[in-house]
Order: structure tokens, then C-alpha cells, then sequence
């Protein structure tokens, strides 16, 4: 990164996150399949920061095995008595660190590293703090910052504390705040709670640092990138702008959405260079589309890898560890699941291929079912290249179809079939002609009596 400083993240997750009316902690929520507190570390993944600290407080457990993989420590605020108080329980994590420290809000997850550095690179000409502000198209209850003609901050001050005058100020206080380590922790020791709230208030690390004689900057952005979620509502909106995002992302680099605005992304969906996705597509997490892939309406897929030219649905449902390899075909109401169909095979209609792989140009006629579980262990079915399975089989695995076999349809096999083989199941017909004929005018009379009677 560009930094010439070493650098740290406090990140604040203390609060009750109240208005959310959850078991699941607030910052745990997902947006596009991931929990906001994984987005805001991965975006300051590129920051690398030296030390990140999380500030925990009700539910730390929750906290803690969520963050169970990362590098990170946490700090517990008990009793939770503001978010100046919060971040100065990351003091003791980071004694031996010097250099700029990032205090953030854990309900504010998006904020970009490219906003973080343009922070960074502010502070300095005498500027010892710099804070991100914002001008939300509704001011609500955020706290303001009050700039001077130049843009220097001249004061912070939250809503509830704040005059007429001041509320009607648009630039708004998005959390985010940075100064070197030496400064921060004395600063906020300096803040009191003589308050609305009675509350140890964060923005008050710059108003005091005004105090003192220094400057304090202000770096203005996005309101998308900064709006605080707070309520389920603030979080269905923040999923909004995370998807808005995305379909503009993946338009940009090269994929066609008939009708974007229907089609749900998760946060690690790759899509590859002409890839069109018809209108309501579901990708849940874990998917990878190839160059050139038709993906048609109402299809739903995760964990699922498409290749090269292959085409989905519509109305397919592709589960995980679902494998398609090069041109190959999922029609209507096909679902598969630990599965590969091999290049060009095709399973076009009303088919579950579960635990299986199929060799290349295949044919799977609709209605297969490959039958993987017996109520207690699953099973493997192989299907060889060029097979073709007919209408309504029933594969009871494990069993393996060599290629270029042929199972007759409406066949329910248990034995394996070997290469070039035709594997037939039917018992034998009784044919009856002209039956149907008679059985309708005895019918037809019968019908007919009973009318009149
Ligand atoms: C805060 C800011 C406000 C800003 C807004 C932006 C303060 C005093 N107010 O208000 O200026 O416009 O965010 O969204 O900073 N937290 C703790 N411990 C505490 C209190 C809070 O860890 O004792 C954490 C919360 O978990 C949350 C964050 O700090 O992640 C912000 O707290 P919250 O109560 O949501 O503050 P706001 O009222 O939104
Ligand atoms: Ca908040």
C-alpha cells in the first residue's frame, strides 16, 4: 500500500445493536452473503494493517468465533458508556504500536481502502486529526460536522446536542476518524460526557484536538459508502446498494443483464466476459461463471462452477460442488449437487443428478433420477461418455454406466451397465386390441341411462 506510516484499525462493535431486534449480533449480519464485519475487514485488507482490534461488548462470544481465522484481537467494553470509550479500550491491545490508528464503526462496513487512504494522505500539514464526513440526502439523526469557508472542522456535534443552526449543516459524521497513535489515546482521555446522552462521545476527539490548537480535517464521500445500519431496513438497504453496485460492476466488465435490477449477487460471484444472465437469477455464494455462458430466467446457484459457452436453465437449480464443463446443458427444472456433467453432456428437463459424474456428451433424458441415499449414506453414480440415459431412469447408486451404453427408459437399475450395452427394465405388455374402443361405449350407454333416469 501507499501508507509511508504503519497503521491500525479499531474497529467499534460494543453496542446492543438494539433496533435490529436480533439473536444474531449486529455487525454478524450479511450483505451479499457475508456478515458486514468480513466486508469492513476485507476492505482494509489493503491497508494491511499492522494491528486490527475489534471492540466487543454484548455477545463477544459471538464475536469472537466469528473472527475465530483472522488476526485480530478483541477488546471488551463493559459497561458500554460511548464510542469514545470503546475505542479507548483498544488501547491496551495496541501499547506497543505506533503509527496512525483507524477508529471505524463496525454498523458502518462499507467503507472503501481507497476512502481510508485519502484520509491517510490528509492528515500531516499540521492536520493531527482527519474524519470522514458525508451529505446524505437525509441528514437524519447523524452527528454533524461544523466546517469553516476553507473546510477546516471548526467543531463536532451530535444531533441530539446540536442547535437549530448546526442540524441544518448537511455534512454529516460517518464514524470514521484517524490520528497517530500518540495523540488518539490522549485525546480521548480528554473526553468528558457532560452530554445529552451522557456519553463519551468519539467526535469529541477532534473538537478537543481543535481545543488544543491543531487542525482537523474533514474528507467528504459517498453517502452509499457510509450510511450506518441500524434497524433491518437500514440493512435491506445497505443490500441494495451492495447489489446496485455489482450489476454495475459486472456490466462494466462485460456481462449482459437483461433486466439487472432482478438479478441477485453474492459478494465472491466471478462472471467471466460475455456471460448473459436473464432477468431473476439467485446466485448464492461460491460462484464461478465461464466466458460465454447463457444463465436463463429464474435459475438459482451456489457453489456451483458453469464453463465455457454453457447454458442454464431456465429454471435450473444448481446446489453445491455442481461442476459443468464446456459447453454443456441444464434445461427446466434440472437440479444438481456434488455433480459434473462433462463437455457438451446435456440434461435438458425435470432431472436430479446428485453425487455423480457424467462423461462427456452425454444425454440425460428428463426425468433421471439418480437415487444417492438411502436414509443414512450417500452414494456415487458414473455415467460414461456418450451414454444415453432415457426418460424416467432411476440410477440407484452406487452403480456406474459405461460409455456409450443405453439405458431404456423407465429402467430402474441396480447393477452396472457395461460399456456399449443396452440395459432394459420393463415387464411384459398385455395387448388387448380394440378394448379401448368397447370400454368406451359401454361407458358412453352407461353415462347416458343414468342421465335420463
Ligand atoms: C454515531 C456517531 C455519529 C455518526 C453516526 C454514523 C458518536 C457519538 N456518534 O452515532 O456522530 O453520525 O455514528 O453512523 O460517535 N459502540 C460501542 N460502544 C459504545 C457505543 C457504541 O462499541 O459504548 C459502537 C456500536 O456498536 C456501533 C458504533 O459504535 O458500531 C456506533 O454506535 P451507535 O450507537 O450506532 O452510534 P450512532 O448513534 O449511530
Ligand atoms: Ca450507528
Amino acid at each position: 500500500m501507499s501508507t509511508q506510516h504503519s497503521f491500525a484499525a479499531v474497529i467499534l462493535a460494543a453496542g446492543k445493536g438494539t433496533r435490529m431486534k436480533s439473536d444474531l449480533h449486529k455487525v454478524l449480519h450479511p450483505i451479499a452473503g457475508k456478515p458486514m464485519l468480513d466486508h469492513l475487514m476485507d476492505s482494509l485488507e489493503a491497508l494491511a494493517p499492522a494491528h486490527t482490534v475489534v471492540v466487543a461488548g454484548d455477545r463477544h462470544e459471538q464475536l469472537r468465533e466469528a473472527l475465530g481465522g483472522r488476526n485480530v484481537s478483541v477488546a471488551l467494553q463493559e459497561p458500554q458508556l460511548g464510542t469514545a470509550h470503546a475505542a479507548l479500550q483498544a488501547e491496551d491491545a495496541l501499547k506497543d504500536f505506533s503509527g496512525l490508528v483507524m477508529v471505524c464503526f463496525g454498523d458502518t462496513p462499507m467503507v472503501k481502502s481507497a476512502t481510508v487512504q485519502r484520509m491517510v494522505d490528509a492528515l500531516g500539514n499540521g492536520a493531527k486529526v482527519a474524519v470522514l464526513g458525508f451529505r446524505p440526502a437525509d441528514t437524519l439523526a447523524y452527528g454533524r460536522i461544523i466546517t469553516a469557508d476553507d473546510g477546516t472542522v471548526l467543531k463536532m456535534v451530535e444531533h441530539k446536542d446540536a442547535s437549530e443552526e448546526e442540524r441544518a449543516c448537511d455534512l454529516c459524521n460517518s464514524g470514521v476518524l484517524i490520528a497517530h497513535s500518540d495523540d488518539l489515546w490522549r485525546l480521548l482521555k480528554s473526553v468528558g460526557n457532560d452530554n445529552a446522552q451522557g456519553e463519551y462521545y468519539l467526535p469529541d476527539v477532534a473538537t478537543n484536538a481543535i481545543a488544543e490548537g491543531a487542525r482537523v480535517v474533514a474528507v467528504e464521500t459517498d453517502p452509499a459508502e457510509v450510511a450506518g445500519i441500524n434497524s433491518r431496513a437500514e440493512l435491506a438497504a445497505a443490500e441494495a446498494q451492495w447489489q446496485a453496485f455489482k450489476r454495475e460492476e459486472a456490466m462494466a466488465e462485460g456481462a449482459t443483464l437483461k433486466a439487472p435490477e432482478t438479478v441477485f449477487f453474492s459478494w465472491d460471484t466471478e462472471l467471466g466476459r460475455d456471460v448473459t444472465i436473464e432477468p431473476n437469477v439467485v446466485f448464492g455464494p461460491g460462484v464461478k461463471v465461464a466466458d460465454g455462458a447463457l444463465i436463463r430466467a429464474f435459475s438459482h446457484l451456489e457453489g456451483a462452477t458453469v464453463g465455457i459457452n454453457c447454458k442454464v436453465g431456465p429454471y435450473a437449480r444448481l446446489r453445491p460442488g455442481a461442476v459443468m464443463e464446456e459447453g454443456s446443458f441444464v434445461g427446466n427444472f434440472v437440479e444438481m449437487k456434488k455433480a459434473t456433467l462433462g463437455p457438451g453432456a446435456k440434461a435438458s428437463h425435470l432431472t436430479y443428478l446428485g453425487d455423480t459424474t457424467v462423461g462427456a456428451k452425454a444425454n440425460i433424458g428428463a426425468g433421471t433420477i439418480t437415487c444417492n441415499y438411502d436414509g443414512y449414506f450417500k452414494y456415487q453414480t458414473v455415467i460414461g461418455e456418450r451414454a444415453f440415459i432415457g426418460s424416467n431412469s432411476a440410477l440407484v447408486a452406487p452403480v456406474t454406466i459405461g460409455r456409450d451404453a443405453i439405458v431404456a427408459a423407465g429402467s430402474t437399475v441396480t447393477r452396472d451397465v457395461a460399456d456399449g450395452e443396452l440395459r432394459m427394465e420393463r415387464a411384459e405388455q398385455s395387448v388387448k386390441p380394440g378394448w379401448a374402443d368397447r370400454f368406451h361405449d359401454t361407458m358412453k350407454k352407461k353415462k347416458a341411462a343414468e342421465k335420463k333416469g
